[in-house]
C-alpha cells in the first residue's frame, strides 16, 4: 500500500462554519499519525498557484470556533480545465503531496473526482450551508446556518409583533429548501415557501387573515431562494391585499403591513454550533483514516448518526437523480440493487420533506 508522508487539505465553493473545524481535525489526525499536512489556500485554485502553508497541531489552534474558512475559498473556473488540473498536479508532485482531503459541496466534489482519476487520491468532505448533497444526512455548516436564522428571525418577530407586521424572510439553500422548512418550524413562522412542496399561496393569506381577526398580531414567512422570485412578490401581495381589506372594512387592523427580508450570506457567518464543530471533527479524522488506508474518490457522509463513506460518483448521481437532473448514460456503471438503493433514498427524503412540511403547517398559527 502506498506510504503517505504528506497530504494536502482545501476547503472549496461557497464556504461553511465548521470548515475550520474540519481542517483541524484533518491535521491534527494525520500529524498524530505520522504524516505532514499543506494547507492548500483558496481551494483548488491554490494548487494551481502553488499558494499553501503547513500545517502544525499550534497552526490549526484556536480555530474550531471560528466562522468562515482561514484556508480561505475560491470557485476555481481553470481547475475546470484540463491545463489547469494539470497545473495543480504537477504542484501536488513538485510538494510531494501524496493526497487530498477537499472540504466543500457538489463542485468540490467534481474536483476531488478530477485529481483522483488522475492518481492524486481524494477524500471529499461536505461543508456547505445548504445540506443539498443527498448522500449525508447533515452537511457541515447546516446546524449553523440554521441557528443563525433562527437568531435573526426572532429579532424581526419582536418588530413584526410590536408594529402588528409580517414579515417575508428569504434565507439561503440554493436549490434546496432544508434550511427554510427547518428554521420555519423553529421560529414559528405561519409558511414556509421551498422548492420541495407546493406552496398554497392564497389558503396561506386566507389564513392570515383569519389569524388577524382572532388577534394574531406578528407573522413570519420563510421562503427559500430556491424559490425564483418568490419572497418579494408574496410580500407585496400580503400588503396590498390586507391593506384594500382594511380600506374596505374601514378597520385599520386588517392591514398586514407586510415587509421583505433576505438575510443572504449573513447566515453563512458565524461561530460553528457545537453540531457542527462535532460533525466536522468526526468527518475530518474519517477523512484521513481513509486516505491512509488507501481509499480514494469518495464523500465522508453521515447516515442515522454514523460516519459512513459513499463513492463520490454515487453521491453524485444520487443527487441528480433526487433533483431530477440525470443525463442519459450516467446512471450506467451502476447495478439494479444500487439504483434501487438510490431509488428508496430519494423516497425516504421526499418523505421526510412532506412530514415536515405538514408538521410546520399543522402548528403554524
Ligand atoms: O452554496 C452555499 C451558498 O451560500 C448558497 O446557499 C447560495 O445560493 C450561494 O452559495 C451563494 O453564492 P455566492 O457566495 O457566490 O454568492
Amino acid at each position: 500500500m502506498k506510504k503517505f508522508r504528506k497530504i494536502g487539505v482545501l476547503t472549496s465553493g461557497g464556504d461553511a462554519p465548521g470548515m475550520n473545524a474540519a481542517v483541524r481535525a484533518v491535521t491534527r489526525a494525520a500529524l498524530a499519525r505520522g504524516v505532514e499536512v499543506m494547507g492548500i489556500y483558496g481551494g483548488y485554485r491554490g494548487m494551481i498557484d502553488d499558494d499553501m502553508i503547513a500545517l502544525t497541531s499550534r497552526e490549526v489552534s484556536n480555530k474550531i470556533t471560528l466562522g468562515g474558512t482561514f484556508l480561505y475559498s475560491d470557485r476555481c473556473l481553470e481547475f475546470k480545465e484540463e491545463s489547469g488540473m494539470q497545473k495543480a498536479i504537477e504542484t501536488l508532485k513538485r510538494r510531494e503531496i501524496d493526497g487530498v482531503v477537499a472540504i466543500g459541496g457538489d463542485g468540490t466534489f467534481r474536483g476531488a473526482t478530477d485529481l483522483s482519476a488522475r492518481g492524486i487520491p481524494t477524500i471529499g468532505i461536505p461543508g456547505t450551508i445548504d445540506n443539498d448533497i443527498t448522500a449525508t444526512d447533515n452537511t457541515i455548516g447546516f446546524d449553523t446556518a440554521m441557528q443563525a436564522v433562527l437568531e435573526n428571525v426572532d429579532r424581526l418577530r419582536d418588530t413584526c409583533e410590536s408594529h402588528a407586521r409580517c414579515n417575508v424572510v428569504e434565507v439561503m439553500g440554493r436549490g434546496a429548501g432544508d434550511i427554510a422548512l427547518n428554521t420555519a418550524i423553529a421560529c414559528g413562522a405561519v409558511a414556509a415557501v421551498i422548492p420541495e412542496c407546493p406552496f398554497d399561496e392564497d389558503g396561506t393569506i386566507e389564513k392570515m387573515i383569519k389569524l388577524r381577526r382572532e388577534g394574531k398580531r406578528n407573522f413570519i414567512i420563510i421562503v427559500s431562494e430556491g424559490v425564483d422570485d418568490h419572497s418579494e412578490r408574496l410580500a407585496k401581495k400580503i400588503n396590498d391585499l390586507t391593506k384594500k381589506l382594511s380600506e374596505d372594512e374601514k378597520n385599520p387592523a386588517m392591514w398586514i403591513e407586510t415587509k421583505f427580508c433576505r438575510l443572504a450570506h449573513v447566515v453563512r457567518g458565524g461561530s460553528p454550533t457545537l453540531s457542527d464543530r462535532l460533525l466536522a471533527t468526526k468527518m475530518g479524522v474519517r477523512a484521513v483514516d481513509e486516505l491512509l488506508a488507501g481509499k480514494s474518490d469518495l464523500v465522508i457522509c453521515e447516515k442515522a448518526g454514523e460516519i459512513i463513506t459513499v463513492d463520490i460518483a454515487y453521491s453524485q448521481v444520487l443527487d441528480r437523480m433526487y433533483k431530477g437532473t440525470l443525463k442519459d448514460g450516467m446512471i450506467d456503471k451502476f447495478n439494479e440493487d444500487q439504483i434501487n438503493e438510490m431509488k428508496r433514498a430519494i423516497e425516504i427524503k421526499k418523505q421526510q420533506f412532506a412530514d415536515t412540511y405538514a408538521i410546520m403547517n399543522e402548528v403554524a398559527g
